[in-house]
C-alpha cells in the first residue's frame, strides 16, 4: 500500500483582499513548522493567486483555486480556465464544492468535466461530494456519496484517478458548528475508498487521498486525523486565521492512526 502524504487544505471562499492574503501566507510560511508528511494547500479568491504565488516558498505549501470552467477558452463571461490556473501558478483546484452545486446550480456533468479538465493542465483535483441533511436523515447518505463520485470520475483512467483527491463534506456541517463526529466522517470515508477499488482497483483506493470538511475547528482537528481514512482537512472559517489555521495544520495523533 502507498503512504498516503496528509493534505490540510484552507478554502477562504469569498474572503480576503491581496494585501491580507500576502501577509497571511508570509506569516504562516514562518510560523508553521516544516512537515516531510504533509502538505498545506491555500486556495485563496482568483484575485489573489498570482500575489500569493509569488511569496509562496516552501516545498510543502501549495496553491489551490476554488473554481475552474472545463472549457479552454471562450465567450465564457466570469470564468477562469484550467489553462489560465495553470499560468496562475496553481497546483489543486477545489471542484463541485456544495456552494458552487447548490447556490449556483452545477451539475454532475459540469463536475466530471471540470475534473477532466484540470488534469489535462496537471491540476490535481479535490472533488467535493456530500449529502445535505435531509438525505441522511432519509438513510441515503451512501448512495448520495456513490452517485456523486461516480458521475464525477466516470472515464478516469486508473492513473489518474489515483492523482485524485476527494473532499467529504456533508452539507450540514459545512459553516454551522456541527463537526461530523469522527466515527460518522470515518464510516463515509471507508465507503467512499470502497467504491473507488469496486470502480477502479484497490491501488487507486489506497493512493486517492480522502480529506474532511464541514466545520473543522483546532479542537477536533486531532480526533478526526486519528481515524484511518481521513488523509487529510478542508478547512473554511477556521483557515481565515493564521493562529487557527496553523493549530490545524499541527495536528497530532498520538499513537499513530486508530
Ligand atoms: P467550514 O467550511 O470549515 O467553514 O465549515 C468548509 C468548506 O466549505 O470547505
Amino acid at each position: 500500500m502507498k503512504p498516503r502524504k496528509t493534505l490540510i487544505a484552507a478554502n477562504w471562499k469569498m474572503h480576503k483582499l491581496v494585501h491580507d492574503a500576502v501577509v497571511y501566507v508570509k506569516q504562516l510560511q514562518q510560523e508553521a513548522g516544516v512537515f516531510d508528511d504533509r502538505e498545506v494547500l491555500l486556495a485563496p479568491p482568483f484575485t489573489a493567486l498570482p500575489a500569493v504565488r509569488i511569496v509562496m516558498e516552501r516545498n510543502d505549501f501549495k496553491l489551490g483555486a476554488q473554481n475552474c470552467h472545463w472549457e479552454e477558452q471562450g465567450a465564457y463571461t466570469g470564468e477562469i480556465s484550467c489553462g489560465m490556473l495553470k499560468d496562475a501558478g496553481c497546483d489543486y483546484v477545489l471542484v463541485g464544492h456544495s456552494e458552487r452545486r447548490h447556490i449556483f446550480g452545477e451539475t454532475d456533468d459540469m463536475i466530471r468535466r471540470k475534473v477532466n479538465a484540470a488534469f489535462k493542465h496537471k491540476i490535481t483535483p479535490v472533488l467535493c461530494i456530500g449529502e445535505v441533511l435531509e438525505e441522511r436523515e432519509a438513510g441515503k447518505t451512501l448512495q448520495v456519496l456513490e452517485d456523486q463520485l461516480k458521475q464525477a470520475v466516470t472515464g478516469l483512467t486508473p492513473a489518474l484517478a489515483e492523482q485524485l483527491v476527494v473532499a467529504y463534506e456533508p452539507v450540514w456541517a459545512i459553516g454551522t458548528g456541527k463537526t461530523a463526529t469522527p466515527e460518522t466522517a470515518q464510516e463515509a470515508h471507508g465507503f467512499i475508498r470502497k467504491q473507488l477499488a469496486a470502480m477502479f482497483d484497490k491501488g487507486v483506493a489506497n493512493a486517492v487521498r480522502i480529506l474532511y470538511g464541514g466545520s473543522v475547528k483546532p479542537d477536533n482537528v486531532d480526533a478526526l486525523m486519528a481515524r484511518p481514512d481521513i488523509d487529510g482537512l478542508l478547512v473554511g472559517g477556521a483557515s481565515l486565521e493564521v493562529a487557527s489555521f496553523k493549530r490545524i495544520v499541527h495536528y497530532q495523533v498520538a499513537g499513530g492512526k486508530n
